[in-house]
């Protein structure tokens, strides 16, 4: 049954979202199959996270499977609720092509890939009907992906404008974070003008939209639709932990800050709650550097995967792949949780149905 939306429905590559609500990708094992398909059943966008899916659906299935067979299965089992996607972290470097083949094959709606700009998106495997989406923090970024792409023969199908406030990683430079001209609503005229002028990609607004009058006001500035985190981290149908869902709802204002020396070995700004196990003990340098995952390693002069910033010190980085899988339930026993967020996560006062949300996000009965 799809919520009832007084929004107006998005057309992506020929398909059309009834209610223009994309539910963001959130790694690591938080946007799993049962978050994704029940947003589509909302007739909204639902998006699996390929980060370390290889791990999260061998141990579920109890047999060993690859980045690019868990791609396949993930995008397979959410699209039986409708609109469904997957969003592949190009800082994923290692197994990207993987999750990307295993996506399109699977007949992934859309493929979301941000955290760097996916510059070689098209060219790794026909896209054929599936939307190619990327990730901008600026109309700079947009139009570097789409003088790229031109030479592939490609245009984004739609473009996702990430703001400050989102979870995850932030595509700004430390001391960028807080600019007024990087707020949001500030960055999206231009990201529009250069979405016109490239041949009116769709833009898709995230980053601490949080109700309906968010999104009305976004979609009366010329946005085509909203992705949305923190609020879908939230549900009854996300597979965070119960211990990180707690925390969410636990969470106050100061305790949600952007983590940066230590912080993420991608090089990014990365927003947690400040009392996660993991960045505490961050904060300590108590965790001793060890590699044991591998998902963000760099080519080495060898071109050997074999680079990262938190394999060698616990100075600057912690261990995010450790860290984000003990929060999304595995390896519990062995490794503290790291609990990301956007800066709404301390607006969140309890746990929804994904049913229930997309209701109220998408004004029904209003
Ligand atoms: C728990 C969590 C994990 C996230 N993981 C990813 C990710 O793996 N890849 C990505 O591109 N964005 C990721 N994001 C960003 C979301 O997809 C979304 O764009 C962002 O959170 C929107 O801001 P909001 O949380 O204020 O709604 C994550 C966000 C959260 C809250
Ligand atoms: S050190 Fe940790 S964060 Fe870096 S690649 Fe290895 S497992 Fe991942």
């Amino acid at each position: 049954m799809k919520s009832q939306s007084t929004l107006q429905p998005i057309i992506i590559k020929g398909k059309k979202l009834p209610v223009p609500i994309v539910q963001g990708g959130m790694g690591v094992g938080v946007s799993l199959h049962p978050l994704a398909r029940a947003v589509a059943q909302e007739g909204g966008m639902g998006i699996v996270s390929s980060a370390c899916l290889d791990r999260l659906v061998s141990k579920r299935n109890n047999k060993k499977v690859n980045s690019y067979e868990a791609a396949y299965e993930e995008v397979s089992l959410a699209k039986a609720g409708g609109y469904a996607g997957i969003n592949i972290m190009w800082a994923l470097f290692r197994d990207y092509n993987d999750s990307v083949k295993g996506a399109l094959d699977a007949g992934a709606d859309a493929i979301i890939s941000g955290a760097g700009l996916p510059l070689n998106l098209p060219s790794i495997q026909p896209p054929k009907d599936t939307a190619l989406i990327p990730i901008v923090s600026s109309a700079r970024a947009l139009e570097i992906i789409c003088k790229k792409w031109e030479k592939h023969g490609y245009r984004p199908d739609a473009v996702v404008l990430e703001g400050p406030l989102a979870g995850g990683h932030l595509g700004f430079r430390i001391d960028d974070v807080e600019l007024e001209s990087n707020k949001l609503e500030n960055l999206f005229p231009p990201v529009k003008d250069m979405a016109i002028k490239y041949g009116d990609i769709p833009v898709i607004v995230a980053g601490g939209i949080y109700t309906h009058g968010d999104i009305v006001r976004y979609v009366n500035m010329g946005a085509a639709g909203v992705q949305m985190g923190t609020r879908f981290l939230a549900t009854e149908e996300s597979s965070a932990s119960a211990a990180y869902k707690s925390a969410v709802v636990g969470s106050r204002d100061e305790d949600i800050v952007v983590a940066h020396r230590p912080g993420s070995p991608c090089g990014l700004p990365f927003r947690v709650i400040k009392q996660s196990p993991m960045y505490a003990s961050a904060l300590k340098r108590l965790r001793k550097p060890k590699c044991d995952k591998g998902y963000v390693l760099l080519k080495d002069a060898d071109g050997k995967y074999s680079i990262c910033g938190a394999k060698e010190s616990n100075e600057n980085f912690f261990c995010i792949c450790n860290g984000l899988l003990s929060s999304g339930g595995y390896n519990t026993d062995q490794e503290e949780a790291l609990y990301t967020v956007g800066t709404n996560a301390s607006r969140v006062d309890r746990i929804m149905s994904v049913k229930d949300l997309m209701r109220e996000l998408a004004g029904a009965g209003a």
